[in-house]
């Protein structure tokens, strides 16, 4: 059985004493979930969310690493320093990233290597854009990112590995892809992988991510393949994420 996990990417919100505030809201309400709860707060505020979850089945999450171990790379974060500030997952090749920040498949498997190399539990992202959906290419789309980013993962590593299946046009807009259509794009990952990996595939866990929020939590949560949710908005109130996290 594979285990769900609803983790929260905070994206560039919340200042370090936000950070704490929040944690501090959110321990109580999730105290008691099923789900695995994960939180992704900007890198600087790690330090203070570390303290936060202290006693807590809150588990911190990064939202970016550089996939060097360490040198002369100004501004770049190494996994070491992550390792030390208690994170658990890395999210990497989110579409914001992608589009803003240059990061491409190649950086994206270099990336994912190198926190499973470290020890930590890479969130990886993939999703079709707009114009992608409209031309019927959207399954094409996702089974290529996938590979690449999953070129050279070692079959014993799949267990360890998230892939966040997020639709560009469904993030931060308040569309969502509907359930039926969430489930049978995420069947068409866990196929990729399946080829990659035979017998392995169904020990990777796939979320939904894209204006997921109380709303429609339960709906998406009960598709047989979608095991957790990446949620951005709705991860920012302590009581909305609660309300997600405990579908
Ligand atoms: P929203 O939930 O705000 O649409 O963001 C989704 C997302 O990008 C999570 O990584």
């Amino acid at each position: 059985m594979r285990r769900p996990i609803i983790a929260g990417n905070w994206k560039m919100n919340k200042t370090p004493s936000e950070t704490m505030q929040l944690i501090e809201e959110l321990k109580p309400l999730v105290r008691n979930a099923a789900a695995e709860v994960v939180v992704c707060p900007t890198s600087i505020c790690l330090f203070a969310a570390k303290a936060a979850i202290a006693n807590s089945n809150i588990v911190l999450g990064a939202q970016n690493v550089y996939f060097e171990d360490k040198g002369a790379y100004t501004g770049e974060i190494s996994c070491d320093s992550l390792l030390e500030l208690g994170v658990t997952y890395v999210i990497i090749g989110h579409s914001e990233r992608r589009q803003y920040f240059a990061e491409t498949d190649e950086t994206v498997n270099k990336k994912v290597l190198k926190v499973l190399q470290k020890g930590m539990k890479p969130i990886i992202c993939v999703g079709e854009k707009l114009e992608e959906k409209e031309l019927g290419v959207t399954s094409e789309v996702v089974r290529s990112q996938t590979k690449k980013a999953l070129a050279n993962v070692l079959p014993t590593d799949i267990e360890k590995i998230v892939i966040a299946y997020e639709p560009i046009w469904a993030i931060g807009t308040g569309l969502t892809a509907t359930s039926q259509d969430a489930n049978n794009t995420i069947r068409e990952i866990r196929a990729a992988v399946e080829e990659m990996f035979p017998g392995r595939s169904q020990d990777i866990r796939i979320q939904y991510g894209g204006s997921m929020k109380p709303e429609n939590a339960s709906q998406l949560m009960g598709m047989s393949d979608i095991d957790g949710g990446l949620i951005g908005g709705a991860s920012l109130k302590a009581g909305d994420f609660a309300r997600v996290v405990n579908y």
